[in-house]
């Protein structure tokens, strides 16, 4: 039996609570796969039966889940996010999407992984498949275990059906949330950017929006009484919309307790490992479409950051073998801008960009070190802000052709832009939030 053949009794949950009591209960398990138990490795049967997404046994879980989170540990969202604005527009974001985690990863052959995962994507979640199709699926994951697996052992294999299992999680769900954010932001990102964009979206037009459970035994549910082996469908739009307002103040497993997207994905113990990365893929989609607000976005958050920095201390702060300061982390920034923003201008002229002399972040002279005043975060703004304005104009005067395909020797100006944008957020990080706005719960 497939997740598509009807179920002898379903129950449709829209009220928040119920929908947390039911992803909570280890009685409601996701539906479990049959005729398993012979399925060859490599098979979309054994791929279904070996990832955490649909074990319901509670132990087998927890290891499978463990081996999961620990490739997602080696993904730095802040590396994804770069990867994902600075892509080339046109191709299809799942391929990006998988293409970059792939990349990531350090599986060899990232297109050919991110072909074959899009191929397995149309059979993991149990939809019916033609002879053809599951053919090709089965073709797909067996292609993906080469690449994945380390050895040939059974711990081997679990594993690698975990690598491959986090790679078609992203596939669809991210690839739907930036289609879902572009839909609800068709003349670009609002104030406040992707991030803002992202957390509305996923409150009110997730890109999952049904979880199955189905009944080990008879059990209560919230205000449900199930019976066993009754399958139940929880609406994550209707659901959320349920939830408190301000967000869960129970909820242990939920990094904040505001989070305004308390079911989008997932509670309990299958609740999705790969947040963080999926938002920072998402974020970069969007700010991919438009380099030229990624560039002023990122000013704007080094002088938000920049505000609190008159209550610096006047100690250094030593990050990645640097040592960093407000005064430094302005420098850096500026310069940053400026030093692309010429290569940028000497590629589009035919010129060859000026040889790097910069000392860059490796010197700290002893101007970094002055205390950080009003008057230089006037100074600063005023500054960064116009440089921010003529990267935007220049950005937003090329064509997808230019930016993707630029001129001259080094990356594309699309990546130039994300990497200068990353830069920003690195140095003004690298300071922080100062004083009584560094705890704002405090
Ligand atoms: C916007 C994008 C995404 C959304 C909305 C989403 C949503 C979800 C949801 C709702 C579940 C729980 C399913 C259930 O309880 O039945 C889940 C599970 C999972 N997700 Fe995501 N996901 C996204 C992206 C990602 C990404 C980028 C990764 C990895 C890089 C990932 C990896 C996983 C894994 C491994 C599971 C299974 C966890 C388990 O069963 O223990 N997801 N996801």
């Amino acid at each position: 039996m497939t997740i598509s053949d009807p179920p002898v009794r379903s129950s449709r949950v829209t009220a928040y609570a119920d929908a947390r009591a039911a992803l909570d209960q280890p009685l409601l398990v996701p539906e479990p796969v049959a005729d398993a138990a012979d399925a060859p490795a490599g098979s979309l049967a054994w791929l279904r039966a070996a990832v955490a997404r649909f074990t319901g046994d509670t132990r087998a879980h927890a290891r499978q889940r463990a081996h999961a989170v620990a490739e997602l540990a080696r993904l730095d969202p802040r590396e994804l996010r770069r990867a994902a604005a600075g892509s080339a527009v046109g191709a299809d974001d799942r391929h990006t999407v998988v293409r970059i985690l792939a990349e990531e990863l350090g599986l060899p052959g990232p297109d050919a992984v991110a072909d074959a995962v899009m191929t397995v994507s149309a059979g993991y979640f149990g939809s019916e498949l033609t002879p053809t199709q599951a053919k090709a699926v089965d073709e797909a994951i067996a292609s993906l275990l080469a690449r994945t697996a380390q050895g040939e052992g059974v711990e081997d294999l679990e594993f690698a059906a975990q690598r491959i299992g986090l790679l078609v999680q992203a596939c669809d769900a991210t690839a739907r949330l930036v289609e879902h954010a572009r839909r609800s932001a068709p003349d670009g990102l609002p104030p406040g950017g992707a991030d803002a964009l992202l957390a509305e979206v996923l409150r009110h037009d997730p890109p999952v929006t049904a979880l199955r459970r189905r009944a080990l035994a008879d059990v209560r549910v919230g205000a449900l009484d199930l019976r066993a082996g009754e399958v139940v469908l929880v609406d994550v739009t209707a659901a959320q919309q349920d939830a408190p307002a301000g967000g869960d103040q129970a909820d242990s497993d939920i990094g904040t307790h505001d989070d305004p997207t308390p079911l989008a994905f997932g509670a309990g113990p299958h609740r999705c490992p790969g947040q963080a990365q999926a938002l920072a893929l998402a974020a970069g989609l969007l700010e991919r479409d438009d380099p030229a607000t990624q560039v002023t976005e990122a000013v704007a958050r080094v002088l938000d950051l920049a505000a609190t920095w008159t209550a610096w201390d006047g100690r250094p702060l030593a990050v990645d073998d640097r040592v960093y300061t407000p005064h430094k982390a302005i420098r850096r920034a500026a310069d940053h801008l400026v030093d692309h923003l010429a290569e940028l201008e000497a590629r589009l002229a035919g010129q060859e960009p000026q040889p790097d002399h910069w000392h860059a972040s490796a010197t700290t002279t002893p101007a970094d070190l002055a205390s950080f005043t009003t008057e230089d975060l006037d100074e600063a703004r005023s500054r960064l802000v116009r440089i921010g304005r003529i990267w935007a104009d220049r950005l937003e005067a090329l064509s997808d052709a230019q930016l993707d395909r630029s001129p001259g020797q080094g990356w594309p100006f699309r990546l130039l832009a994300a990497h200068v944008a990353g830069s920003l957020d690195y140095y003004a990080g690298a300071v922080g939030r100062f004083g009584a706005a560094a705890n704002p719960e405090e």
